[in-house]
């Protein structure tokens, strides 16, 4: 999504492998050239900026897939990196996972949605870095298959957006919702990432490995941490289909908990209009048509509703009549 200022944390900046571009500060709904290119930013640049409770720079658009590459490469080494608060942690994730919520969005005129998005995404990091096993499990994700952590941060964010329009939920719900979203492929940690990156057509023995994943991610989950049962379903019933065509245990309607079904939606819609690189591949009301159409009876049609709303851009929907 090349229209918005990207926020970069002042930690990242700090690394001193950060590439040479532009940075700006936001002032008001403005963005002010901070340091220009060519000139360095230096460590009394960054304490500067902390002691007035400057958190984040932001680049611009046009920089964007380059600061992109650069997360790509760095981040997975920042969230190893034992000297690192988890408070830090928390921001580098926030970070690389807004650099990748627009793509969940068709247009620009859905500023207002990413901003919100942008904002839930924020406040679960902020809780997030205070809950070891949650991190850790999310750090284990990004270091097995990158894709699959750049996905799991998009279906997190479009998940509590949709939560935010259709139920009224605690803070604390919200948090659940968040985590199990984030960690709804855990048990792709258990398959081999020659299998998940492959491209062209699975063997049934193939489908058969990556068909374990929810409900392996769930036993190990439930075993090991103690992510609440909100979060644990999600994890377990995100392959679930309304009409009980889904797996593991083809549960049907209300069988399957609502932000499990919220999670599946968002799911597919990401898997639909997001490929393994990251590129926008189908746009928004496409992807609405086949699981709305094509699909027909597989999600909750409210939710679809919802999802259309927040991510299709107004004149890309078809006429009522
Ligand atoms: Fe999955």
């Amino acid at each position: 999504m090349g229209e918005f200022y990207v926020p970069i944390s002042i930690e990242s900046i700090e690394t001193n492998i950060f590439p040479d571009v532009a940075l700006y500060l936001k002032s008001g709904t403005n963005y002010v050239l901070y340091k220009s290119h060519g000139r360095d930013f230096s460590l009394r640049d960054a304490e500067r900026l902390m002691e007035n409770k400057v958190d984040f720079l932001y680049i611009s658009p046009g920089d964007q897939e380059l600061i992109n590459e650069f997360m790509e490469s760095n981040a997975e080494r920042m969230l190893r990196d034992e000297a690192l608060e988890n408070r830090v942690k928390g921001k580098i994730i926030y970070q690389t996972s807004v650099n990748f919520v627009g793509d969940i969005f068709d247009n620009p005129d859905k500023v207002g949605d990413f901003d919100r998005s942008k904002r839930l995404v924020e406040n679960l990091l902020l809780y997030l870095s205070d809950d070891k096993q949650a991190l850790s499990s999310l750090e284990t994700v990004m270091t097995h298959n990158y894709h699959t952590f750049v996905h799991s941060l998009q279906v997190a964010a479009l998940s509590l957006l949709i939560h935010s329009e259709a139920y009224l939920l605690s803070r604390s719900e919200m948090v659940d919702v968040g985590i199990g979203s984030l960690l709804h492929d855990f048990g792709k940690t258990f398959v081999a990432p020659e299998l998940l990156t492959k491209t062209g057509r699975f063997t049934d023995r193939e489908l058969n490995i990556l068909r374990r994943h929810p409900e392996e991610g769930y036993k190990f989950l439930k075993e090991k941490t103690r992510l609440s049962e909100v979060s644990l379903s999600i994890i377990r019933n995100h392959h679930e289909r309304n009409n009980g065509s889904g797996f593991p245990q083809g549960l049907k309607g209300t069988q399957i908990p609502r932000s499990a079904q919220v999670a599946a939606i968002c799911d597919l819609y990401c898997t639909l209009t997001i490929d393994q690189a990251g590129h926008k591949t189908l746009p928004s009301h496409f992807a609405l048509h086949i699981m709305k159409q094509e699909m027909k009876g597989s999600f909750n049609e409210r939710l679809l509703d919802i999802l259309e709303i927040l991510v299709c851009a107004e004149d890309s929907r078809p006429p009522l009549l």
